[in-house]
């Protein structure tokens, strides 16, 4: 079990993250930090170990509590590179995702989109074991990084059509205030979920869908949710699901100027807490092998079923 932050420290982070908003294109505050506890919940003891050698000590050996510092630090000078790589632009009304097509950036710079970089940060990350004599690259930085894109590979908006940028430019109303459809995505439907269903309170969120990881809606789909062959066809397959629903619940019947409210929030609340859990579960999974103990076959994923009893 992941030891807690005192809830001070915790609230005091929460706080800092929220004045440092608002960052657009984001699966919110929330949505990290629920992929990235339930991720570190299904951790073995290796990549347990490693994840808290890697942290920086301000973290409190919680990974969570800096799974949004790719998003804080995305505008500054040094790690203006990073800022691509948090979504995928793809073609209009297309409705599928490429990767020889789609992921690039602006300039056209190849494998910089939220796909390569899981890949690049996975990569990185598989050095570990080999010391810390050479290392090129920061680990720190890269398991920060890689815990983060898991969490907006799986936002489906962050996969969405190149004009509007995800959604961002479709202008509606969130009940009475006014947002935009990227942002219902990344954060409206999780801040109404908590406020309607969970008296605010993240840890009884991350309960409910910890629950249905481990012996509820989904425990049967779980071990399906790792198939998936190499380092570029796992992000390519979380990529492909979620443009396929962004056009299937976050585009269809969305008009610029629209209300959304009871039966949106409604309909769209199961998709959103399917991607928090699938995010969490396969960063587990990513994490598990690349600093698992074992030589486990590259092909294979761990079976996640002896661990997400365990929840
Ligand atoms: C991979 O990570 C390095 C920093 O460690 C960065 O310079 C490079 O742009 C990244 N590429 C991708 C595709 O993420
Ligand atoms: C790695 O990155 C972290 C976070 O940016 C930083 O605090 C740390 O000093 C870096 N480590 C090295 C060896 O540069
Ligand atoms: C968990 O599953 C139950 C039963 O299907 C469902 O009512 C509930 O909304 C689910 N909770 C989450 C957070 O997905």
């Amino acid at each position: 079990m992941r030891s807690r932050w005192p809830m001070d420290s915790a609230a005091f982070l929460l706080a800092v993250v929220l004045v440092s908003a608002p960052v657009a294109r984001s699966w919110s505050t929330e949505g990290h930090m629920l992929t990235c506890q339930i991720a570190q919940d299904l951790l073995e003891p290796a990549a347990a170990d490693a994840v808290k050698n890697l942290l920086p000590e301000e973290a409190g050996g919680d990974l969570s509590a800096l799974c949004v510092w790719p998003d804080q630090v995305r505008h500054w000078y040094k790690y203006k590179w990073s800022s691509p790589l948090h979504f995928i632009d793809t073609p209009d009304q297309a409705c599928s995702f490429v990767y020889s097509r789609d992921c690039h950036d602006p300039s056209g710079a190849k494998d910089m989109c939220v796909a390569g970089a899981i890949a690049n940060f996975t990569s990185q990350l598989m050095h570990y074991k080999h010391g810390s004599a050479d290392r090129k690259y920061n680990l720190t930085e890269a398991l920060l990084f890689l815990s983060h894109f898991m969490g907006d590979v799986h936002q489906p908006m962050h996969v969405g059509f190149t004009s509007d940028q995800g959604g961002n430019s479709v202008n509606l109303r969130w009940f009475k205030h006014k947002s935009n459809l990227h942002h219902v995505w990344d954060r409206e439907i999780i801040l109404t979920a908590l406020a309607e269903h969970y008296g605010k309170d993240m840890d009884a969120f991350r309960k409910d869908l910890e629950h249905n990881i481990s012996k509820g809606a989904w425990s049967d789909d779980i071990s399906s949710w790792g198939d998936c062959q190499d380092l570029l066809s796992c992000p390519t397959k979380y990529a492909t699901e979620s443009i396929s629903l962004a056009c299937k619940w976050g585009y269809s019947s969305v008009h610029d100027g629209d209300t959304l409210s009871d039966d949106y929030f409604a309909s769209r609340l199961p998709i959103v807490a399917r991607r928090i859990a699938q995010g969490g579960v396969r960063l587990a999974m990513i994490l598990n092998r690349v600093f698992g103990e074992s030589n486990r076959d590259v092909l294979a994923w761990p079976n996640l079923a002896a661990a997400t009893d365990e929840l």
